[in-house]
């Protein structure tokens, strides 16, 4: 069977790091790209880590394309360190990349490759999606060649408790691009509500510490140290971290069983007001507008632990 050719826009990133790792180990996917983008931390760091992890998840045929450094309006002027440590990726320090990026920018890349593959690209976003719109903005016709687009982002909640209870950080980071972006692509959207109904426990943690303790190479033992890290910083540090995000829209895409999806009709709001960034759904149809995004409602989440863990015995056991 011909694999499915993906990319991953991303802020790696915690969360970030276990759905390269998930996506890497399905049979079915080919990573032809990861794009970084700013987010979690400067792109200075996503980029970087997106180096790194290219070379130890072995993503020989994975390029690697710079996206923005800053949102299309809004200053970057918050970045999530605290949730993912020191360099975003939980302080944890991997060797220093051996190859270099791609020469053309993530968009030009985004675009070159869904046009290569002529409509079979799934597309992940699971940063804020500032090189999303950017493609867009560049290539009007590039929603004819994405066979799926799949983001973690937004939701019925949100986290972004300094300014907004009802804003998710992903589209916070750069609301202008995601209203731009949720107009002109139909958007599979796993957003918190999904993510925290997925949420891992201490019990699950321990039990992913064991199996990638048991790998003896460099993939166990960078997501031994990202499991440690995320059980570590969660909920009792303040943080989300056992909430892994990004890896749920992953997983979303690889079994159709893991979240149910429901269409509404949704809405960025980009507009400098009290509740900014927030995707805000219309769950009661009351808009009179056409839906045009499925929006993540109910989750499997014994599945998706159950997901995890087969990942970490994949690279265990390799
Ligand atoms: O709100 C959670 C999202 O923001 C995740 O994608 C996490 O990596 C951060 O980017
Ligand atoms: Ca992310």
């Amino acid at each position: 069977m011909n694999k499915i050719p993906v990319i991953i826009d991303c802020d790696p990133g915690v969360d970030d790091s276990y759905a390269i790792a998930l996506a890497k180990s399905h049979p079915n996917y080919e990573i032809v790209a990861i794009t970084p983008v700013e987010g979690n931390v400067p792109a200075v760091f996503t980029r970087h880590n997106a180096l790194c992890l290219r070379e130890t998840f072995e993503m020989e045929h994975t390029k690697i394309a710079y996206g923005a450094t800053e949102p299309l309006v809004r200053p970057y002027f918050r970045d999530a360190s605290g949730t993912h440590g020191e360099g975003g990726i939980g302080g944890i320090k991997l060797p220093d990349p051996t190859r270099a990026p791609e020469e053309k920018p993530a968009w030009d890349v985004i675009y070159e490759e869904a046009v290569k593959y002529n409509g079979e690209l799934v597309l992940f976003a699971v940063g804020p999606l500032t090189n999303i719109a950017t493609a867009l903005r560049k290539y009007p016709d590039l929603p004819k060649y994405i066979k799926r687009f799949v983001i973690m982002g937004g939701g019925t909640f949100g986290n972004v408790t300094a300014t907004s209870e009802t804003a998710e950080f992903n589209i916070w980071v750069d609301p202008t691009a995601a209203k731009e972006v949720f107009e002109k692509l139909e958007v599979y959207m796993v957003g918190l509500n999904a993510t925290h109904a997925a949420a891992v426990e201490v019990k699950d943690f321990d039990e992913m510490l064991e199996i990638t303790a048991s790998g003896k190479n460099k993939q166990s033992d960078y997501l031994n140290k990202l499991t440690k890290f995320s059980k570590e910083n969660s909920f009792e540090r303040g943080q989300d971290n056992n909430v892994i995000h990004d890896a749920l829209a992953i997983a979303a895409d690889m079994n159709e069983d893991v979240v149910k999806f429901e269409k509404f009709y949704v809405y960025v709001e980009d507009r400098e007001v009290e509740n900014v960034g927030e995707t805000v759904i219309d769950l009661k149809g009351e808009s009179g507008k056409a839906p045009n995004c499925w929006v993540a409602m109910k989750v499997d989440q014994p599945l998706f632990v159950k997901m995890m863990k087969d990942m970490c015995k994949y690279y265990a056991e390799m």
